[in-house]
Parts: structure tokens; sequence; C-alpha cells
């Protein structure tokens, strides 16, 4: 079947199966590997972006059910060679380690802030509780929202 989706402020188009998961169609149809595939069975939050502005976790959607819609991956967060304000305060705050989480945390992270700009330590918690990281701890993840929503202490 046909899908057109904007992708990063892009239309793109592809013919895929019908049973084609989001995250495929971003990772090898499109080449959009920053999006990343760790458990496939919608528990980890690696593969989240944004569909319509809402965190979806990509492993869970078919791409038919993106065509006509916005998805945001982690490559469309950086404008102009500067990062994002999140990817920013993740790499000043030291919010992750071996960053295979980093790219759902972030869009999580944006999806959050999008809804509630200035979140306390429990929503900035609550807000990535569908993403695991098995590095971190969290406290630095936290404490890297908590910077990039200019509400740090
Ligand atoms: S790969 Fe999608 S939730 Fe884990
Ligand atoms: S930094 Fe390694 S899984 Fe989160």
């Amino acid at each position: 079947m046909h899908v057109a989706v904007t992708v990063n402020g892009e239309l793109r188009e592809a013919d895929v199966e019908p049973r084609t998961l989001l995250v495929y169609l971003l990772r090898e149809t499109l080449g959009l590997t920053g999006t990343n595939v760790a458990c496939d069975t919608s528990s980890c939050g690696s593969c989240t972006v944004l569909l319509d502005g809402e965190s979806v976790k990509s492993c869970t959607l078919l791409a038919a059910q993106a065509d006509g819609r916005e998805v945001t991956t982690i490559e469309g967060m950086a404008t102009d060679g500067r990062m994002h304000p999140l990817q920013e305060a993740f790499h000043r705050n030291h919010g992750l380690q071996c960053g295979y989480c980093t790219p759902g945390m972030v869009m999580a992270a944006e999806a959050l802030l999008r809804r509630e700009p200035h979140p306390t330590d429990a929503q900035i918690r609550d807000g990535l509780a569908g993403n695991l990281c098995r590095c971190t701890g969290y406290v630095k993840i936290v404490e890297s929202v908590r910077a990039a929503a200019g509400a740090a202490p």
C-alpha cells in the first residue's frame, strides 16, 4: 500500500506492506535510523517519536496509521546544525551513558514539555514512565529534562 507521511517537515511517500510497522518505515524505508528498536513489544520506549505532536511508540503503530499525518523523529530535533535544547541538556547533564534509550527519551520529553512547559520532577518521571533506561538510574535524565525546561534550581 502507498503511504504519504510528513516526516520532520518533509513529505515522504513509500509503498509498504500493510503489516509494516511505523518504526520500520522510518528506519528501513526512509533511512532514519536515529529511532531505535529494542524490545519490539511496546515495553521500552526506545522507538518513541511524535505523531501529530503526541509521543507514540513507533513499534506499536502501523505505517498505514501514519498516512496523512506528521511524524517527528530525533533527526528532526536539531536545527541548522544546532542541537535542540533537550539534546543540549542531555549532553550537559550527562543524561545518557550508552545512549540507546536517548532518542526515545528526548522525544518523550519533548511531548511532555509541549504539554507542560515547567514540569515538576514527579511530572517528568510520569512523562518518561514508558521509557526504560538500563544505564543511568534515571536521575540524570530527570535533571536533563528539568534543565531543558528552564526549571533547574
Ligand atoms: S522498541 Fe518500541 S517500545 Fe521497545
Ligand atoms: S543510556 Fe543506556 S539504556 Fe539509557
